[in-house]
């Protein structure tokens, strides 16, 4: 961003963009399943800069100096990753609990109850600290650009603007915001407020969690909210609440090319998974959270093949559900129930050697998944909750041939981007499963329209166009403050 040039960008995470495994002895490098990631990894390559993040990777410690700076990505150069190392006990307080019990269920409000313990809370607060010194450390002038990045870090803001004053702190929370009520059962809703509103910026996928973040604050804070302007003035400091969707980048036409096409995709598929060739597929991809709607998909496809039974014996459903947060017991018993579903339904519907339900339940790379895009007739996106979803854009990116129908939950911040998708409520079983049926007989002249329009719109409002807003909004209040400064 030329506005920009010149000027330092730091971005903080949990996760990092690239782990290092250790697997028989060899360190392997892997993309970790996360939209957050997805996004910001090709910004940071724009940008180049720091990034600051938790490390995971089995191998990281042994593969680099724990206070040296990794170039990545691997054989490429265009920024440093600088790894923060946390106890057990710190990751467990902090990543697993009050992170991931408390305010991930807090904010998706997909019925699994938050947890709050005051000790998750004690190392949320510790870590947030340890975060915030190493951006201040990193920091080579007093007013860097640092990008702060989703609910891991709530209290960093705040931290951050009493030790650099002037720097330009952008905040995004990759996650809903709940309305008020909501929100108001976490004991510290006070002090998460207090620490976002250090942010010169705070950004949402959509307005509507702008405004119940703004109506959150009116309810809980004395702070002075200008709603024509979308700016909240707490303790003499101004943030501006604003939406950025999110997006991906835009695959590249050298890639593209380099793609099997959509027949050889769907015959590798087809192969390797042991599929009938004359079943029509239809896919899902996502991290095995419970936020996903994942079981509520498997019962439509239940009801799918319940009310046509044409479909039987012609139908398969490929479900990746990427390993996540398994140390959690919800997660854990959530797997479960997604594997006794599936049983059950094969049991019905399956034959020997056929099952209508494939669950992968392991880690698959970006090269395997776009190959699953490019073989499948439906894409099936039907999270309870989501702020954006990023799953359902990559499938639309992929499908240069146009073919393809998106069925798409009304609950995910994409939808309001995409309604040429079959647009559901997945909590309505029935629902889903005439969407399922009407995906699966969409003429191919419905389907390239509803995809070209898609696509132009994925093309047009990629990540860069989200990171550039978000960047030329800071650019403004730098220069204003500047200004400010001079009389
Ligand atoms: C969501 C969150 C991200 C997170 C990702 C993967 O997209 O918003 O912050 O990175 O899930 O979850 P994990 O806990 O594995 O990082």
């Amino acid at each position: 961003h030329t506005q920009l040039r010149g000027d330092q960008v730091i971005v903080v995470s949990n996760r990092e963009p690239y782990l290092h495994q250790l697997e028989d002895g060899k360190v392997v490098v892997r993309r970790p399943a996360s939209g957050l990631v997805t996004a910001v990894e090709p910004v940071m390559r724009a940008c180049s800069g720091t990034w600051i993040a938790h490390g995971s990777g089995t191998a990281d410690r042994q593969a680099v100096d724990k206070h040296d700076r990794v170039p990545l990505p691997p054989g490429q150069h265009d920024y440093l990753l600088r790894r923060l190392w946390l106890t057990g006990e710190q990751e467990q307080g902090y990543y697993y609990g009050f992170a991931n019990e408390g305010l991930w269920p807090l904010c998706h409000v997909a019925h699994v109850r938050p947890v709050f313990r005051e000790a998750d809370w004690q190392h949320y607060r510790d870590v947030n600290q340890l975060f915030a010194d190493a951006v201040v450390a990193e920091a080579r002038s007093e007013d860097p650009i640092v990008l702060v990045q989703d609910y891991h870090f709530a209290l960093l803001p705040a931290m951050v603007r009493k030790r650099l004053p002037r720097a330009t702190i952008l905040t995004f929370w990759h996650i809903p915001w709940p309305n008020p009520e909501s929100f108001g059962i976490c004991p510290w809703r006070t002090e998460i407020l207090e620490g976002m509103l250090g942010s010169t910026i705070l950004g949402f996928h959509t307005r509507y969690h702008c405004k119940n973040f703004i109506e959150t604050v009116d309810r809980y804070m004395e702070a002075r909210i200008e709603h024509e302007h979308s700016t909240i003035t707490f303790g003499g400091e101004q943030t501006l609440v604003e939406s950025y969707p999110i997006s991906i980048e835009w695959p590249a036409e050298e890639e593209t090319k380099r793609w099997p096409t959509p027949a050889q995709s769907r015959a590798e598929v087809y192969a390797r998974l042991g599929i009938p060739p004359d079943h029509h597929l239809a896919v899902g991809v996502d991290r095995f959270d419970y936020t996903k709607g994942i079981l509520e998909r498997l019962n439509a496809v239940e009801r799918m093949l319940e009310k046509h039974p044409e479909w039987r014996e012609r139908f398969t459903f490929v479900q990746v559900a990427a390993p996540s947060r398994g140390a959690l017991d919800e997660y854990r018993s959530f797997q479960e129930r997604i594997h006794r579903a599936t049983e059950r339904i094969n049991a019905r519907f399956g034959r020997e050697g056929a099952p209508v339900i494939r669950l992968l339940a392991q880690h698959h790379e970006h090269d395997e998944v776009n190959k699953l895009y490019r073989a499948a007739d439906v894409c099936l996106v039907t999270s309870l909750h989501d702020g954006m979803n990023l799953v359902c854009k990559e499938f639309v990116a992929a499908r240069d041939d146009e073919r393809g129908v998106l069925v798409l939950s009304r609950f995910a911040g994409a939808a309001r981007e995409m309604p040429e998708a079959l647009v559901v409520n997945p909590y309505h079983v029935e629902e889903t499963a005439d969407a399922l049926h009407q995906a699966l007989t969409m003429p191919a002249a419905e389907q390239r329209e509803r995809m070209a329009s898609l696509r132009s719109t994925v093309r047009e409002f990629n990540v860069y166009r989200w990171a550039g807003r978000m960047l030329s909004d800071a650019a403004r209040l730098r220069l204003r403050q500047r200004v400010s400064e001079r009389v």
